[in-house]
């Protein structure tokens, strides 16, 4: 298995020092920059959208991993990559043309992801596992930071990743929501290899040693 990766979601950054912010993730051991779009149909809450993703990365210096959140996201896939994404994750339950809409983002020049709610069961992507770089997990209802981890989690990360395993395929695992030390470990062992984390990160004292920390609880 890979090294676990951290991807510190933005969503919950200062936006008024949104550069200073990018650059705290750029120095530090933080791998992604994960990126909340929602237009407040999907999810009942509305972040931003291309003007931020493009001021996001001018600055940054790791790859930008965009989480839509938003319904019929093949509407704007050529202009998420246009702004900088290089991750493209779109949710199994806003898209009716999901293998299409997975085509379009490769094409568009990014890595492809399909994201679950929470009970949408892992056995819809046997199909189309092959053609996901990455599967998000969420392990919170989306459209808000700050909410409680959901422990069924744990089991829905182990169904995944015994089937990319017995299909032969490595595919990276991120989970999403209520992210902290307490849970990292044990999401691992699960199987999961991108952890993302919003407050935990960003609420505490010390950002760039709470990523520090978080990695190496995440790779121990
Ligand atoms: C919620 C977003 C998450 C959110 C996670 O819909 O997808 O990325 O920012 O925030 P925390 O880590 O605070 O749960
Ligand atoms: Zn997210």
């Amino acid at each position: 298995m890979s090294k676990t990766l951290i991807a510190p979601s933005m969503l919950a950054a200062d936006f008024g020092n949104l550069q200073r912010d990018v650059e705290m993730v750029n120095n530090s051991e933080a791998d992604w920059f994960h990126i909340d779009v929602m237009d407040g149909h999907f999810v009942p809450n509305i972040s931003y959208g291309m003007p931020v993703i493009q001021a996001i990365k001018k600055h940054a210096t790791k790859p930008l991993d965009v989480h839509l959140m938003i319904e019929k996201p093949e509407r704007y896939i050529e202009e998420f990559a246009k702004v900088g994404a290089d991750i493209i994750t779109v949710h199994h339950e806003s898209t009716v043309h999901l293998h299409r809409t997975l085509r379009q983002i490769k094409d568009a020049g990014c890595k492809a992801g399909i994201v679950l709610n929470l009970t949408t069961p892992i056995s819809v992507l046997e199909d189309i596992l092959p053609e996901c770089y990455m599967v998000l997990l969420m392990s919170i209802n989306p459209g808000f930071g700050g909410q409680k981890f959901e422990e069924m989690t744990y089991n829905r990360v182990k169904k995944l990743r015994k089937m990319a395993n017995d299909q032969g395929l490595d595919t990276r695992i991120e989970i999403d929501g209520g992210v902290t030390d307490k849970n990292a470990k044990a999401l691992v062992d699960a199987g999961a290899d991108v952890l993302v984390a919003g407050s935990y990160i960003f609420k505490s004292d010390n950002q760039t040693e709470t990523i520090k920390h978080l990695k190496a609880v995440a790779n121990n």
